[in-house]
């Protein structure tokens, strides 16, 4: 699916399910890790659940993602994109991707979890070896699986020993009085850490590179200044910077008409949430950011329906934080390499592997004579 009306309507049809056991031949025979994002699909937590299981995982992360949790992670925020960009002004640049977004993603989740900073900078390391582009059956892959499980068994017996307000305790506690199962306990300490830092990963170094245009100047002005503007100025960033290029899959339950499909038992449906931010049909010059779009809300980035995203405002503190910092200290930032340079992944989250860029105008002159 991928008009905008399409992808809301699938969104939020409870017909199309996320489990795939629940559907009797989903997939039709094809193993569930052949999809994108196989982890998602067979392990146990949050998206890969519907109906009550859904709403008993849900809430459990729900305390820790309202706009007053966040709120207060607001200076912390700051500090983590504060020490990343006062190295990419040491050196006169960096990649947005591994500089940036990187250890901000990986900072917050670690509050999140209330894990160390070094613990957690592995898991993340395994978390995007797994949600990678490598076929899921290689040995690496099965390496990747097996450390992870250990080192997700080690967190969970450190927070034993160290409980506090955070995610992980709360976990803990639930499968100790019996709401949570093992697997669904180890299934959502992963899925955070990939749900967290894949798409920040995608939504930061993509929205800078939209902003990038030389006709962006004055939203990149209006984002700085805080002008009354800003708020739609990120909106509309964000809606080009919408993650899961290839889009999440969910299972029909029941034969039923998509639009002008006709869809079976089993059959996957694709939604693809950055298609339907695109749509011309809602928006006009769709591939701009305009201060001007009416209902700042209306794109899909965050998803839509039951599973909209829990982590859409602290996604949104890490967006505005590093947009904003980024373009006030240096206004002359420009990307290292043609974007047509630009390598990507080939798979479903993380479409950038690198974006450098570079600080102000004497570098980048130094680059290019460099280069020549
Ligand atoms: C800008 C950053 C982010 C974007 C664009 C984003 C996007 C999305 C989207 C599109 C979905 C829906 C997937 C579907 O319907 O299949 C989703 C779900 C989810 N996201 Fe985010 N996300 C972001 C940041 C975060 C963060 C920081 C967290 C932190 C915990 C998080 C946690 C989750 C969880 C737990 C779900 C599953 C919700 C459910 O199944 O009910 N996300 N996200």
């Amino acid at each position: 699916m991928t008009g905008h009306e399409a992808v809301k309507a699938a969104a939020k049809d409870r017909r199309l399910v996320h489990d795939p056991r629940r559907v009797e031949g989903a997939g039709h025979g094809i193993p569930t890790r052949r999809y994108p994002l196989d982890g998602v699909s067979v392990s146990r937590h949050v998206l890969s659940a519907d109906a009550d299981d859904h709403a008993r995982l849900r809430g459990l992360l729900r305390p820790f993602l309202t706009s007053d949790a966040v709120a207060q992670r607001a200076p912390a925020v700051r500090r983590s994109v504060d020490r990343a960009l006062d190295r990419f002004a040491e050196r006169g640049g960096g990649d947005l991707v591994a500089d940036l977004a990187l250890p901000v993603a990986s900072e917050a989740v670690a509050q999140l979890l209330g894990l160390p900073l070094e613990r957690t900078r592995e898991l993340v390391g395994l978390s995007l070896r797994l949600s990678g582009p490598m076929h899921p059956d290689t040995p690496e892959m099965a390496a990747a699986a097996t450390t992870m499980n250990k080192r997700l068994a080690a967190v969970v017996a450190h927070t034993r020993r160290h409980p506090g307000n955070n995610l992980t305790t709360a976990l803990l506690a639930a499968y100790q009085e019996g709401g949570v199962s093992k697997n669904e306990l180890l299934g959502s300490l992963s899925f955070v850490l990939f749900a967290a830092v894949d798409s920040t990963m995608t939504t930061i170094p993509s929205g800078v590179l939209h902003l990038l245009a030389d006709t962006q100047r004055e939203a990149r002005r209006s984002l700085v200044d805080g002008t009354a503007q800003a708020l739609s100025v990120l909106e509309d960033t964000i809606r080009l910077a919408a993650p899961f290029t290839h889009g999440v899959w969910r299972f029909a339950s029941e034969p039923m008409s998509l639009g002008e499909y006709r869809v079976e038992v089993g059959d996957p449906v694709v939604l693809c949430f950055p298609a339907a931010n695109v749509d011309p049909r809602v928006w006009p010059s769709a591939w701009e950011v305009r201060p001007d779009r009416s209902g700042p809300a209306r794109h899909v980035s965050f998803g839509y329906g039951p599973h909209f995203c829990p982590g859409a405002e602290l996604g949104r503190l890490q967006m505005r934080t590093a947009l904003v910092e980024l373009f006030r200290r240096f206004p002359d930032l420009r990307l290292a390499v043609d974007r047509g340079e630009l390598a990507c992944h080939a798979n479903i989250t993380r479409p950038f592997v690198t974006m450098p860029v570079l600080t102000d105008l004497a570098t980048a002159a130094n680059n290019t004579s460099h280069h020549r």
